[in-house]
């Protein structure tokens, strides 16, 4: 097959950081409030802007709290892990790496004694029907590394009696996800919106506040992590007052990001640009012999990490492919996450233009001929 003609005009489609947002420049940074104190009142208002325009956009029930913490998706989602376990035992779901990492957290870290867990292989989803709602359940509601997500929220009961965290950073904003089944929600800037990492957003049910008002966690908690002043919510938190202090360029960033989102339509707008990217990458697949998905259950394909295997090639043709296609200036960051199988996996979020992944697709096939030919003179 010869070289394909047509290169995908924007070639980032790394799984995090993601692509910025069509059009963005540096530019979009002018209004930063920087060299001026975050608590600033102009500071604060940024702040909580992005508190505000996320809820909004997201359709956050007004009585859950959404603040912004340190340290990214991981921090937001330890924040939770360590300020509310314990409290009843815990049901921990894994299925790729970044759920692994949290059972390791509580195993080895936290050493909560009462932890069931229910684990699957890569490319599959555990039973959900095993959950006990009447326990904490910890889960990622879209395995980035599998490209293997839980397809709705049914399986969590509404009159659950335990607290249901979620890691839901590779799935906001470009899913639907049922708030009212989440008690805890975290995510990063750095994934759909293609903003930038360092800070996380946490949401909290009034039910996960209660946990955090009436439960105090057998354990020292370092100042990041603390939620509460004198046994009671620190509400200042959820208004824009940070635990420390955060990156003035990375929220002005993400203000850009979120009204880029509302000019596409909002939640919706970003959902169907991202199912359009599933799309475009089901038809190739169908009619492409040498690639499946590792997701099993197309019920539970994600439409950002999209996961791909190439069940006839050796370990070595994945790395081979995204190689090339780098070097070809043509695709950036398209190799499987290192803890996964051998596979390809493509960002389809909502920044990245379904017509790059059109232009991709011929560049797949190239490359995995090619990979064909190298593997040959070796
Ligand atoms: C499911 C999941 N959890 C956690 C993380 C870590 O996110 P961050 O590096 O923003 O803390 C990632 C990043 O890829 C992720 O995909």
């Amino acid at each position: 097959m010869g070289m394909p003609t047509v290169r995908p005009n924007n070639p980032n489609f790394s799984s995090g950081p993601c692509t910025k947002r069509p059009g963005w420049s540096p530019a979009a940074l002018t209004d930063a409030v920087v060299g001026r104190s975050h608590r600033s009142a102009p500071g604060k208002a940024k702040l909580a802007e992005v508190i505000e325009r996320s809820r909004s956009i997201l359709g956050i029930p007004d009585d859950y709290r959404l603040g912004i913490v340190p340290a990214s998706d991981t921090g937001a989602v330890e924040i939770a892990l360590w300020s509310m376990l314990g409290a009843r035992g815990v049901d921990m779901l894994a299925w790729e790496s970044f759920g692994a990492g949290w059972v390791n957290d509580m195993t080895k870290q936290l050493q909560l004694d009462d932890v069931r867990l229910c684990e699957a292989e890569y490319g599959l989803l555990p039973d959900l029907s095993q959950v006990d709602c009447d326990r904490d359940i910890v889960f990622t509601w879209n395995g980035t590394t599998s490209g293997v997500r839980v397809p709705d929220g049914d399986w969590i009961a509404d009159d659950r009696g335990g607290l249901t965290l979620c890691d839901a950073t590779s799935a906001v904003y470009a899913m639907e996800l049922p708030w009212r089944k989440l008690d805890v929600a975290t995510w990063s800037w750095q994934k759909v919106l293609g903003g930038e990492a360092a800070h996380g957003m946490l949401a909290l049910s009034p039910r996960a506040v209660e946990r955090l008002e009436s439960y105090s966690p057998p354990r020292p908690l370092p100042k990041v992590f603390r939620l509460t002043k004198g046994g009671k919510l620190n509400e200042g938190i959820f208004k824009g007052a940070t635990i420390n202090t955060p990156s003035m360029l990375a929220v002005e960033d993400c203000l850009d990001s979120l009204k880029w989102a509302e000019s596409v339509g909002g939640l919706s707008g970003l959902i169907d640009r991202s199912k359009d990217n599933l799309q475009a990458i089901e038809s190739w697949v169908e009619r492409t012999d040498w690639v499946r998905f590792l997701a099993k259950d197309p019920a539970t394909r994600s439409c950002t990490s999209i996961c791909l295997e190439l069940p006839g090639d050796g370990a070595e043709m994945p790395g081979r492919i995204a190689q090339r296609l780098e070097e070809e200036t043509v695709a950036y960051d398209i190799d499987g996450y290192r803890d996964a199988p051998p596979s390809l996996r493509i960002w389809g979020g909502a920044t990245v233009e379904t017509a790059d992944i059109e232009a991709l697709l011929p560049w797949l096939d190239w490359a995995h001929g090619e990979g064909y030919q190298s593997a040959a003179v070796e």
